[in-house]
């Protein structure tokens, strides 16, 4: 079945507790939309697959979408959605490399909305509504900061978006911007 946002929703709140994660799923969609936008794409599955990408990861970090893949099945997911889904944890968790446009997209913003996430929460303003592009490629070339994110998957994931990175950077604060308040970056601005 094609799920609706409710049905993502209900799943991602079934499977998570915390803050973090359910803060993470809601970037990543808010980047998703963005960018479905940007290619003149189905909006409505890109929320889906951005809200859904991490939904094992909190009970089940060991089988890190290989678990999604079975729970989505259980509840009749299209394939096209779970493939979306379990290929942003190529190469480490899954074999099947990102091929479509959506599957490469979510492949790159989701380490990239984690360092933009953690540069806006040291800002003053606790915002992505102020973050600038120069102020992201500073942290992004500061290996230390966010050391968890992986900027040899996001540059992978821009070449094989065939974008200009900053191009990239500059489309994914703006879908964080976009949607800032629901995904819990809008700060004291
Ligand atoms: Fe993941
Ligand atoms: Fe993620």
């Amino acid at each position: 079945m094609k799920p609706t946002r409710d049905d993502a929703m209900k799943l991602l709140l079934e499977y998570n507790e915390s803050d973090a994660l359910i803060q993470h799923a809601l970037q990543v969609e808010a980047a998703m939309i963005h960018f479905a936008n940007y290619f003149n794409e189905d909006v409505d599955m890109w929320s889906v697959v951005g809200l859904c990408h991490d939904l094992d990861y909190e009970k089940y970090p060991e089988e890190h979408c290989k678990k999604t893949r079975l729970i989505l099945e259980e509840n009749n997911w299209d394939e096209e959605y779970i493939r979306g889904i379990v290929s942003h944890g190529w190469p480490s968790c899954t074999d099947e490399k990102p091929e479509s446009i959506m599957e490469k997209t979510l492949y790159t913003v989701d380490e990239l909305t984690g360092i933009i996430n953690a540069a806006c929460l040291l800002r003053p303003s606790k915002s992505v509504l102020d973050l600038e592009l120069k102020s992201l490629n500073k942290k992004f070339k500061d290996k230390k900061f966010a050391a968890g994110c992986n900027r040899e998957i996001i540059l992978n994931g821009v070449e094989m978006l065939n974008i200009e990175k900053n191009i990239v950077f500059e489309e994914t604060i703006k879908g964080l911007q976009e949607r800032a308040e629901i995904c819990g970056l809008k700060g004291n601005v």
